[in-house]
């Protein structure tokens, strides 16, 4: 088995963490290995100290990347779930990799400062937090990743299944017959992105 990068960026809220979770569940259940590096987490460790101006951002990314490559290149399945707010870092990592599966976390911002699970878009929009992604401070939207989720309309096992499937069909991860299917014109939206990214002919 052949390792990856399964890269999960959005907003803060937008769902990376559960999804990186749910995603590696499923991943364990069906005999890979699995490793997780998770904004919130890399930042208490290998990037305790940096900040979130653009620079340290991007030192933080490249980190995540560095790892990623490192356990990809071993036969594991390696996921990060970052903000990952520069489409450059991400493209750069998608070169340094190579078998890069990129993720969006769409979410609609109002949504997110509605739902307020951390209680920052609250501060943010106060001002009491400044350089807030999304609210004071820039988010590049990837312009061709291979999987789009949803977090407002979809939910956790809806979205888990579109990643899983865009993985068996890339050839990452064997069909299993055993898991949940989705919809054929989910099937048919998954099989027509990879087509146009030039994955499937
Ligand atoms: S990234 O921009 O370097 O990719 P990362 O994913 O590691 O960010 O960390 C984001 C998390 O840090 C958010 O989910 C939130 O909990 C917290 N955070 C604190 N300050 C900020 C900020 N200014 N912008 C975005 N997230 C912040």
């Amino acid at each position: 088995m052949k390792g990856f990068t399964l890269w999960f960026t959005g907003l803060s809220g937008s769902g990376k963490s559960t999804l990186a979770q749910s995603v590696e569940q499923e991943l364990r259940r069906r005999g890979l290995k699995v490793e997780i590096l998770d904004g919130d987490v890399v930042r208490t460790n290998l990037s305790k100290g940096l900040g979130f101006s653009k620079e340290d951002r991007d030192i933080n990314i490249r980190r995540i990347g560095f790892v990623c490559n490192l356990l990809a290149r071993n036969e594991v399945a390696a996921i990060a779930a970052a903000i990952s707010p520069y489409r450059a870092i991400r493209d750069e990592n998608r070169k340094l990799i190579g078998c890069f599966v990129e993720v969006y976390c769409e979410c609609p911002i109002d949504v997110l400062a509605e739902r307020d699970v951390k209680g920052l878009y609250k501060k943010a929009l106060a001002g009491e937090i400044k350089g807030f992604t999304g609210v004071d401070d820039p988010y590049e939207p990837p312009e061709n990743p291979e999987v789009v989720v949803h977090s407002d309309r979809e939910t956790v096992a809806e979205s888990t299944q579109k990643i899983l499937r865009t993985l068996e069909l890339m050839g990452y991860i064997p069909p299993d017959p055993e898991a949940s299917r989705i919809s054929a014109e989910e099937e048919d939206e998954i099989k027509k992105k990879l087509q146009k990214l030039g994955y499937l002919s």
